[in-house]
Parts: C-alpha cells; structure tokens; sequence
C-alpha cells in the first residue's frame, strides 16, 4: 500500500478499506506516516467524510495504538464522562464527586484546554498540589479505596489520537464528526469504563453549531460505544452561553465548590443533577432529582470531592482561597431589560487572552484570570446592574473593555436558555 493512493483514493470521495485504514493509523503511531500526509488525509475526510463503518474502523485502529486499561480490579459498574468542550465547563469537578457519593466508581481521565475551551486538567492543577499524573496502579488503587480518582490521561493510550488531534488543530481539521466521534470513542473505549456519557455540547462555543450536527455525533458515538458493550448515553447541551457563572481555571473550582454548599446558580445546579441522575442510572443505580440534589448541596459531594483532592496530593487550605488576580475590572448594565446572548465563543476566547486559556499547546497558563458573570441569559437587568467581574492580572485597556461590552446582548424580551435539550441512548 502507498499513503498517497489511499489519500487520492479519500480525496476522490471513495471509501477506504478496514485494513486500509488499520495501515494508515498504525504507520502513523509508528512514525512511518509523515505529519504532511496524515494532515492531507485529514482534509480529505473533512471534505468528503466518512461511513459508518469506515468511523468504526479508524476508531478501533486509534484504540489499537496504545494500551488499554482494564479496571475489572475495581466492584460494580465503572462510569465515565466525556465532554465534547465548552466554555465555563467545570461540570466533572462536580458531577464526578456526586455521582461517586453514590458508591458508584468514577475512574476518569480528562484533557486539557485549547483555544477558547477549557480543560478538567487545567482547573485541577488550579489547585495546589493537585497531581494529575499518576501510574495506573494509584489509579485504580484510588478508586477501590475512595471510589473517585480525576487524572491525566496516559501516554500509553490512543497514542494516534494524541498524534492526530495536535495535527487536526493546527490544519483546521478538528470540527467533523467522523474524526471526532473517533477521537473521542477511542480514548473512551481504551479508559475500560463500562459505561459511559458523552456530553455534546452544540451552538457558539463548541464544535457542533447546529443540533442536526449534534445529534448525528451523538447517534455515531451512542453506537460506537454499544457495539464494543459499553451503556453510552449522549445528552446534547447547550453550549451558546458560557456554562454557570464562571470562566477561568481557580475561577471555575469556586463555582463548583458554591455549587456543592448549595450556593450556586440554581440552572447549574440542576443540570448537574439530571447529568448524574443519567450517569447514574447507566450504572443501574435509580435515584429521583430530589435525593440527587440533597447530596448535591448537603455537603456529601463536596467531602468526595475534597477527599479526592487530599488523595492526589492538593492542598485544602489553598482550595478555598479566592483568586488572586492583580485587577478586578466590573462591567455594568448600560440600559434596562434582559440578557438576550453571552457568545461562548466570544466570552472563551477573551478569557484566553486574559491568560486563562492556551491559543497553542504551549502557553502558559495563569490560573486566577478569567470572568466571572452575576447575569446570565433570561436574567432581568436594569441600568447600572453588575453584570460582570474581569479578572486579569494588568489594567484592560479600553478596546478591550468596549469588546467586552459589546458582546453583551441586551433586549427587551426575556429569552429562555436551557441546558439539556436533547438525550441520545
Ligand atoms: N474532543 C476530543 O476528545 N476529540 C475531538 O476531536 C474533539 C473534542
């Protein structure tokens, strides 16, 4: 077989074959397919996509190239979520820890940010202390012993996909659906959860624009995932709005500890609890809305959570200090009526220029910058209002402010947002 060939053959519109596409993805885990290649075939598929089969077949291919983690040591149903990505998505800092309350294992390995999303990693590492690198022995040793553990994905896993991803984000390959749906059923399937929920996020500020789009992910990943006998759910959430209150990484952890004392945005908090309620019910557990939100705001999800951060190395005492960003710059209503739109996408990438996020894998990060917002969409205003906190380490200059302004939508309807709008199983 020659890479070229099967590059024209793609680019041609014809479907690859199984052992074409094992060839093409284990040479390149192995090096012997070029990055320049790979980035032609990748293009070739944004544009002429991808079969059923064929996104089966380049998915079992990606989960080849590295291990495979076999939790069987852990009892009872191992659950796992995935986030297609947002803006303000700290729903695993507190999702996780309720749903492990519940004596229901959470063995999960998060990535990181780039560009305008956020990433689980970022906004542990917030912590200090927190390791998110550990063996898979720790791993599985923290979950028998605590029933949670939150890391690192390993180097050992889905090597193509690691491969793949960087090389799909810098050739403006990353939003399609058969290249997705493998990139992230791949590192699922190779995790060992047995059961698992996706989170697709659809609308401004993730990959998915339309729910069309959303739903076709969530149909291919539901069934990828069932084919290889893992329960998967995919429940598509809004993502036209930064999620809850807060942008930015120590911003994002208070959010979620307000959210687990009952101090949080009541929207947030109910997303919450119908996500665990699914996840839950994945591991045959059956809980109503009412007792899942008594541990949500109760205080049990929080003690999981802080029994995780002792257990991976992060300081408690540091937990709870507020962030300290050098400047904190208020933004006020400048008329009456009701927040009609806070672009994710707008609101992700001002926060990464901010230091909170990363434009490529390199950067550094400045974990106490970000947004914290007091109005979200629906929410009545009136002149004068704070509708926001900037975070930032230097004073924002005023082209920067204005932006920021501007991309607060404010009419004179009251519009509804809600976060869940449909669920795929
Ligand atoms: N998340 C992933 O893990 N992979 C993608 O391709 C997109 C989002």
């Amino acid at each position: 077989m020659r890479t070229v060939d099967l590059i024209q053959k793609k680019r041609d519109g014809k479907k690859l074959t199984t052992e074409e596409i094992n060839w093409l993805i284990s040479g390149y885990a192995n090096g012997t397919i070029p990055d320049y290649q790979m980035a032609a075939l990748a293009m070739a598929i944004y544009f002429k996509g991808m079969t059923t089969r064929e996104t089966r077949d380049l998915t079992m291919s990606m989960v080849k190239t590295g291990e495979q983690i076999d939790l069987s040591a852990i009892s009872g149903i191992k659950t796992d979520k995935h986030s297609t990505g947002g803006v303000g998505d700290k729903v695993t800092l507190i999702l996780a820890p309720l749903v492990a309350s519940f004596d229901v294992p959470v063995a999960k390995m998060s990535g990181r940010g780039l560009g305008h999303t956020g990433g689980t990693l970022d906004k542990l590492e917030a912590i200090k202390g927190f390791q998110i690198d550990r063996s898979q022995e720790d791993f599985i040793k923290q979950v028998q012993e605590i029933g949670i553990s939150v890391i690192g994905q390993s180097d050992k896993l889905v090597k193509a996909d690691k491969l793949l991803y960087a090389l799909r984000d810098v050739t403006a390959t990353v939003d399609i659906i058969p290249l997705i749906a493998s990139s992230v059923m791949s590192k699922k399937i190779a995790a060992g959860a047995d059961s698992i929920l996706l989170d697709v996020t659809v609308g401004d500020g993730a990959f998915m624009k339309t729910i069309e789009e959303a739903e076709k992910l969530s149909r291919l990943m539901v069934d990828l995932g069932k084919e290889v006998g893992r329960k998967t759910v995919a429940v598509i959430t809004n993502m036209s709005q930064p999620l809850g209150r807060a942008i930015g990484n120590r911003l994002e952890v208070l959010e979620a500890l307000d959210i687990m004392q009952g101090k949080g945005r009541e929207d947030l908090t109910h997303f919450i609890c119908e996500l665990a309620q699914i996840m839950l019910s994945l591991a045959g557990v059956e809980e109503t809305l009412e007792t899942i939100r008594k541990k949500l705001v109760d205080g049990t999800a929080l003690k999981k959570f802080e029994e995780m951060v002792v257990y991976q190395g992060g300081d408690l005492n540091d937990l709870y200090r507020p962030s300290q960003s050098a400047v904190q710059t208020e933004v006020f209503a400048s008329e009456d009526g009701y927040i009609k739109a806070l672009p994710a996408l707008e609101f992700g990438l001002f926060a990464m220029r901010l230091g909170a996020g990363r434009a490529v894998k390199t950067d550094p990060l400045d974990y106490e910058s970000g947004i914290v917002f007091d109005k979200k969409v629906g929410d009545p205003i009136i002149k004068g209002d704070r509708i926001a906190i900037i975070f930032s380490q230097e004073v924002l200059d005023e082209k920067l402010l204005t932006e920021f302004e501007k991309n607060v939508k404010i009419g004179a309807e009251q519009v509804k947002s809600k976060e869940i709008i449909k669920i795929i199983s």
